[in-house]
C-alpha cells in the first residue's frame, strides 16, 4: 500500500462501524489522520458496539493519532448538523469527509414498497446531501469530499430502482459540488465500487452473487481495503487536480 501521510488532517467517515467504512477509517488512522469513527446508534446497539471496538483497535496501535467516536443518523438533518458542530468543537475543523453510510433494499419495482423506496433515498442520497451541507462550513481550504457511490449508479441492475436512483443522484451531486467548492481548492469525487465483500452482500441471493463473480475479469470479489486504497488516493495531496470524477473500483467489471 502507498504510504500516505495524513498527519495533522482530520477525517470523518460516515457509517464506519463496519464494512467498507471501517476499512477506510482504519486506513486513515494508519496513515496518521485524526479519525472520526461515525456510527448510527441503531436500536439493537450493535453499531455502537462495533464502532467502540474499532476505536479501541485503532487506539491500541503504537503512536496512534487521535480517534473520536461520534453518532448521528444521516437521515436526520438536525443530527447531522449537530455531528458537524461536534467535529468543529473537538477537532477545530475538518479536512476529509467520506460519505460512506448506505443501505440496500432490493426488490423489483412492482414489489418495492414506498417504505423501501424512501428508506434508501433518505439514507443514501438525503444523507449525503445533509453531510455535505453541514460539513462545507467546517471544511478547511484544500479539503476533500469522497462519496461512496456504486456501479449501480452508472449501470442499472434488476431490483435496484431505489438504490440506482440514489447512487446516480450522489454522482450528480458530486459533479455539481466539485464546481461549487473548487475555488476553495476542495475536491469532490466519488468512488463506484463493484461487488465488495461486506455484510451488505448478505442481502443478495447466492445465485446472483455467483453470476456477478463470473463477470469480474480479475476473478475475485473486491475487499473493503480495495475501496479504502482508492479513497485515500482521492483524499491525498497527489489528487488535487482531480475533481468531479467517478472512480470505479470493480476489478475490471462493467
Ligand atoms: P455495510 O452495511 O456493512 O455498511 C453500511 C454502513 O452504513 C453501516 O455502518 C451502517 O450502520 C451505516 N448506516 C446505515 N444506515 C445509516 C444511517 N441512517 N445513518 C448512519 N449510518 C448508517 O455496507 P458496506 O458494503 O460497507 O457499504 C458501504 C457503502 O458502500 C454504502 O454506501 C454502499 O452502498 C456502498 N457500496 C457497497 C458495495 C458492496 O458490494 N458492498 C458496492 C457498491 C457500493
Amino acid at each position: 500500500m502507498i504510504r500516505y501521510d495524513f498527519s495533522g488532517r482530520v477525517a470523518l467517515v460516515t457509517g464506519s462501524s463496519r464494512g467498507i467504512g471501517a476499512a477506510i477509517a482504519t486506513a486513515f488512522s494508519a496513515a496518521g489522520a485524526t479519525t472520526i469513527v461515525h456510527y448510527w446508534n441503531d436500536p439493537s446497539g450493535q453499531n455502537r458496539r462495533d464502532a467502540e471496538e474499532l476505536v479501541q483497535q485503532l487506539q491500541a496501535r503504537e503512536q496512534a493519532p487521535p480517534v473520536h467516536l461520534l453518532a448521528a443518523d444521516v437521515r436526520e438533518a438536525a443530527e447531522v448538523e449537530a455531528l458537524m458542530r461536534q467535529v468543529q468543537e473537538r477537532c477545530g475543523g475538518l479536512d476529509i469527509l467520506v460519505n460512506n453510510a448506505g443501505i440496500l433494499r432490493d426488490r423489483s419495482l412492482r414489489k418495492m414498497t414506498l417504505e423501501d423506496w424512501h428508506a434508501v433515498l433518505r439514507t443514501n442520497l438525503d444523507g449525503v446531501f445533509y453531510c455535505c451541507k453541514y460539513a462545507v462550513d467546517i471544511l478547511r481550504e484544500g479539503g476533500r469530499i469522497v462519496n461512496i457511490a456504486s456501479v449501480a449508479g452508472l449501470v442499472g441492475f434488476h431490483g435496484q430502482t431505489n438504490y440506482a436512483a440514489a447512487k446516480a443522484g450522489v454522482i450528480g451531486l458530486t459533479r455539481v459540488l466539485a464546481k461549487e467548492l473548487a475555488r476553495r481548492q476542495i475536491t469532490v469525487n466519488a468512488v463506484a465500487p463493484g461487488v465488495i465483500q461486506t455484510a451488505m452482500l448478505g442481502e443478495l441471493r447466492p445465485e446472483v452473487l455467483a453470476e456477478y463473480l463470473k463477470q469480474i475479469p480479475v476473478g475475485r470479489l473486491g475487499t473493503p481495503q480495495d475501496v479504502a486504497h482508492a479513497v485515500l488516493f482521492l483524499a491525498s495531496d497527489e489528487s488535487s487536480y482531480i475533481t468531479g470524477q467517478v472512480l470505479p473500483v470493480t476489478g475490471g467489471w462493467i
